[in-house]
Formats: C-alpha cells, sequence, structure tokens
C-alpha cells in the first residue's frame, strides 16, 4: 500500500472535534457465479445475481474529511497507488455529487481520498467492485461522524456502493452475497445485495486461482457491455436463465453438490461471453489462452475426478474455483499446464474472504 501520510488529519480532529477525521476501508473483489449483465437506470440489474466474496485481491481506502467554511459543494481530490489520477478523481467526484441528498454533511467537506490495490494495477483484474465498495463505506463512516451517529447500516453501504457500480454492492459482505430480485429469497431487492447465510460446509474451504490470460484494460468496459444488451435478441430468455440459476443455485449452496455447481458456474461464464459474441455490435473478450485453459480444466477434472471448474469475468482471464482440500494436485496441475498459457506466468492464488474491514489509523 502506498499512501502518502496524510500529516494533518489527526491534528484536524483534535482542533476541530465532529467536524474532521479520517475513515479507512479496506474491501474485497469479489468473483460471480451467476452473472450480472444488463441494467436500467439507476444501476437496477435487468437479473439476479449471486457471487462469492474473495479475500486477497482487495483495495484499501482512505479518506480524510474537513468540513470548512463557505463550501457550497464538496473539494475532492484523488490519489491512486499515491499519484494523482485525474480520470478517476472525475468519476469519484462525479459519484459523490449525486450522493450528496443522501449524504448531506459531505456537501461543504474537504475530502482527501487515497487508494490503492493488493492486486498489481496492470494484472487486468477489474476493481472497481472492491473499489467502490471500500470509497462507500468510507462516505458513510465520515457522514456518520459528522452528525454524531454512532454507526450506520451495511444495507444502506450496499445501496451507495451499488450507484457506484453494480457488482459493488455484494463486496459489502463476506461469502456468497446474493443482488437482484429473486423468488428464491423474499427479501431481496434489485437495490441492495444480502448476504447468504445457507452454505454447506463443503463450500466453506473454496478457492479462487485467478490466471492472468491478459493483464491491462480490456477492449470493452463493463459498462458499455450492459449497454448493449438493450434490445439484446437474447435479452428475455439470459434473464429468464439468470432467474432460474439464481434458484438452482441456492439449492446446490445448501447440499454441497459440487458437481452441480460446477456445472451450473461454467453454464454462466458461457453464457456470459455467448451475450458478448451475439450483441449488436458483437464482441469477444476471451483471448486463445482463455480457451486452451478452459479446455485442460474441463480435461483434467474428467482424467482426476477432482472439483475443479470455471468462470470468467468480462475479459479473457480465468477463475479456476476448487476445494482448499485439492490444493495440492490443484496446484501443481496449474503451475504445470495452465502457467504457460498466462501473461508472464501472472496467477493470483485467492479464496473465499473475510469481507470489508475497517483499517484503524
Ligand atoms: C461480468 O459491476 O463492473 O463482472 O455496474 O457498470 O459498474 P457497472 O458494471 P460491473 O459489471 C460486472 C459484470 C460482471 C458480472 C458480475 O460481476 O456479476
Amino acid at each position: 500500500m502506498s499512501f502518502i501520510p496524510m500529516k494533518n488529519w489527526y491534528m484536524m480532529r483534535e482542533s476541530q472535534p465532529g467536524r474532521a477525521g479520517l475513515a479507512s476501508w479496506s474491501c474485497p473483489s469479489n468473483i460471480a457465479i451467476v452473472k450480472y449483465w444488463g441494467k436500467r437506470s439507476p444501476q437496477l440489474p435487468m437479473n439476479p445475481s449471486i457471487s462469492l466474496g474473495l479475500e486477497k485481491a482487495r483495495t484499501h481506502t482512505q479518506m480524510a474529511y474537513e468540513k470548512r467554511e463557505g463550501l457550497s459543494a464538496p473539494v475532492i481530490d484523488f490519489r491512486f497507488e499515491g499519484a494523482p489520477a485525474p480520470a478517476f478523481e472525475s468519476r469519484i467526484a462525479a459519484y459523490i455529487h449525486g450522493l450528496l441528498d443522501r449524504l448531506p454533511s459531505l456537501g461543504s467537506c474537504h475530502l482527501s481520498i487515497q487508494s490503492s490495490n493488493s492486486f498489481p494495477h496492470s494484472s487486468g483484474i477489474a476493481s472497481s467492485a472492491s473499489s467502490m465498495a471500500a470509497l462507500a463505506l468510507c462516505l458513510l463512516e465520515a457522514d456518520a461522524a459528522l452528525r454524531g451517529k454512532e454507526s450506520f447500516s451495511m444495507r444502506e453501504a450496499s445501496q451507495l456502493a451499488r450507484l457506484g457500480s453494480g457488482s459493488a454492492c455484494r463486496s459489502i459482505y463476506p461469502g456468497f452475497v446474493l443482488w437482484g430480485e429473486s423468488e428464491a429469497w423474499p427479501q431481496s431487492s434489485n437495490e441492495f445485495a444480502l448476504p447468504l447465510t445457507e452454505v454447506h460446509a463443503d463450500f466453506a474451504q473454496i478457492r479462487d486461482a485467478i490466471l492472468v490470460v491478459e493483464a491491462g484494460q480490456k477492449k470493452v468496459s463493463s459498462s458499455a457491455g450492459h449497454q448493449l444488451m438493450e434490445g439484446h435478441p437474447y435479452a428475455a430468455a439470459r434473464k429468464q436463465q439468470a432467474a432460474e440459476n439464481a434458484v438452482r443455485l441456492k439449492g446446490i449452496l445448501q447440499s454441497g453438490d459440487w458437481p452441480a455447481f460446477i456445472e451450473l458456474m461454467e453454464e454462466e461464464a458461457l453464457a456470459l461471453h455467448a451475450m458478448m459474441l451475439s450483441s449488436r455490435p458483437g464482441y469477444l473478450l476471451f483471448k486463445a489462452g482463455s480457451l486452451a485453459i478452459m479446455e485442460l480444466i474441463r480435461h483434467f477434472r474428467k482424467e482426476s475426478g477432482l472439483q475443479l471448474g470455471f468462470t470468467l469475468d468480462a475479459g479473457a482471464n480465468v477463475h479456476l474455483l476448487y476445494r482448499g482440500e485439492e490444493e495440492g494436485p490443484v496446484t501443481s496441475f496449474i503451475e504445470r499446464a495452465l502457467l504457460l498459457h498466462c501473461e508472464e506466468g501472472q496467477v493470483i492464488y485467492d479464496q473465499l474472504g473475510q469481507g470489508p474491514q475497517q483499517v484503524k489509523a
């Protein structure tokens, strides 16, 4: 983590109790098993999605806040990995300005924000989920402190994170998390995520090896991809498929059925990319290396009888999910057969995580 020390924040806090402070959160990324793909304003999903919260792929965000006389709008500066980041800064400023109805206490604040990822910047691992979740938590913590409130609700955090990036609302909770209305969960909502508590012990040690086939930025952003679902010829069928898969996954998670889990996860990953291939205009995000890895995983599964399967984000990298108990043979398979298809042999070994952490200064 490369933060420049915020020298003055504690002096600010001491000299202006209740008017200044520092909020600091570390938030994990998540990988969807049932994919969110397609949305309508304001950031409401076309279908329910279910993800797995990671542990190591995290964003840590620190925000010094200070109320200033005479300010009628927040003044925001942002640094990423220790350096000014104007493109991120404008996205973050637009996001915060859009939240002032909910967080009016921030309207007259100077906000100095720094953010850093635990995974390499150029690894092609999407960080919008972890970064927008960490930022939402910092904003709510600051707002609560400025209004003299003890705390805020995680549901509120999920709702706010969603407005920054849809998948971020799931990063507010650890474990398996549902976002979006589903007939199988009466309390489910399009506005915020829900942690899933009924999960069989056989999924407790789940691992995710992220095989970095292509580092760097992908050519078509998720936001552009979501937009292409409007008027997509298969949109209605996809919506139904995802809704059914969310219900199916509920039963699979409860019963600990690994083969069914793998089948559903791979179907969802390939359905997501099928939507991209058949968009107008169509596009293709996986690479020859991604295809080779998917085929090798299926072949190795058949040959070894081990429970392992793949999923993909909106990109070329392949997530290989497997049981913690089978770490030994799976790791040697990765090293022997898969790393040669990864850019510079990069792999990130991650696992089911503990969720966001408040970082004490
Ligand atoms: C393929 O949450 O990144 O990873 O809401 O526009 O920020 P925005 O999109 P984003 O989309 C994620 C899409 C996905 C599937 C998923 O995470 O469910």
